[in-house]
């Protein structure tokens, strides 16, 4: 495993995401269950990972139950992250919240206190004064975002009046919006950026093709319409021309491409020990400049951004010979 330092802390580059314990939107309690559950999270403590990430979102608050069950006993290193639901990011509510959080988590205090959404209804001053009356209480470490854009981010920190550590923001080969300004502000100013989906929910995995899409909570995410997996192809043969090379899987070069770049911490879901074995051995799989150019030229036939059916997919690919402009 490698690390990223946070004032001496160390922060494992693969972490691990936990939306999948306790959620039955992925196929929690069907495909995998409450036991698979725990101990994938106890064999990423024993595998060196320290970075977990939950919301009270997840599985109605079954996430942090999971999650807080599995760390109560572990007494080695761990960076334990959660969000808070801003429907009413009130700072009295937030405390509250984030105090609710904390006793899932069986924990006095969590690392990283997240807001999951951003809320333009309430003024963002409002909601970074209840993530200031947080930390006075010693309720979390650090504040965090997530799908905040960098112009938000940085106006987070203003009115926190100090850093605001990290932004848990989508970010994998087919969606590399980070890349245009967010990845080098985090690396200017020593702040974490928290790549979630790094696989692309699978759609990197090299598992899905058109016409065998997964049915669960993916059936609305468009990278699974069979137009956007067509499109994906290209890239997914360099991906697997690469991972061939280097004996390994081509979600381990996914997750090795974001983590070649600066700062960036990847939190993988994973429902078995054989994907989360496989996800934390990406940490040390190193790839050379030229295989992180082929990997970005490959991305870069993949034009995707916000689209919602089929048909806007397959219209708005990359016509041949025009430049990257961002996923
Ligand atoms: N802040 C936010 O708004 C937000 C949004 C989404 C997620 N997140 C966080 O980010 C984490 C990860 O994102 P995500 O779950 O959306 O997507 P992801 O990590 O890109 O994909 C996870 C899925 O990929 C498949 N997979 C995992 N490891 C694999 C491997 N080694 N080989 C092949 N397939 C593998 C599994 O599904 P199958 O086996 O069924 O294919 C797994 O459920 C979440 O757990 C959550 O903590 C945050």
């Amino acid at each position: 495993m490698r690390y990223l330092d946070l004032d001496g802390r160390r922060l494992s580059v693969v972490g691990l995401g936990c939306w999948q314990f306790g959620e039955r939107l992925w196929g929690y309690g069907s495909e995998y269950s409450q036991a698979d559950s725990l101990a994938v999270i106890q064999r990423a403590l024993e595998l060196g990972v320290t970075v977990f990430d939950t919301a009270e979102l997840y599985g109605s608050g079954r996430s942090e139950m999971l999650v807080g069950s599995a760390l109560s006993s572990w007494e080695g290193d761990r960076f334990l992250a959660t969000k808070f639901l801003p429907i009413m990011p009130t700072p009295r509510v937030m405390v509250a919240h984030c105090e609710r959080s904390l006793d899932r988590l069986q924990v006095p205090l969590v690392d990283l206190y997240q807001i999951h959404w951003p809320n333009p209804a309430l003024p963002l001053a409002v909601q970074m004064e209840g993530m200031r009356r947080i930390l006075s209480l010693g309720l979390s470490r650090y504040v965090g975002v997530s799908n905040f854009s960098l112009r938000r981010w940085i106006a987070a920190e203003r009115h926190l009046g100090q850093p605001v550590v990290a932004n848990q923001i989508r970010y994998n080969l087919l969606q590399r919006r980070p890349e245009l300004g967010m990845l080098s502000y985090a690396h200017k100013n020593e702040r974490l950026i928290l790549a979630y989906s790094p696989l692309a929910q699978g759609a990197l995995s090299g598992r899905y093709q058109p016409g065998n899409a997964p049915r669960d909570v993916r059936r609305t995410n468009a990278l699974f319409t069979d137009a956007a997996l067509t499109a994906a192809a290209p890239l997914i043969e360099i991906i697997r021309e690469i991972a061939d090379a280097h004996q390994s899987t081509l979600s381990q070069v996914a997750l090795a491409y974001l983590i070649a770049q600066p700062r960036v911490i990847v939190i993988p879901g994973a429902k078995s020990l054989e994907q989360l074995e496989s996800n934390v051995a990406a940490a040390d799989l190193e790839l050379s400049p030229d295989e992180l150019s082929a990997l970005r030229r490959g991305a870069d036939l993949f034009r995707y951004s916000r689209l919602r059916s089929t048909t806007q997919v397959a219209r708005r690919l990359l016509p041949k010979g025009r430049s990257h402009r961002g996923a």
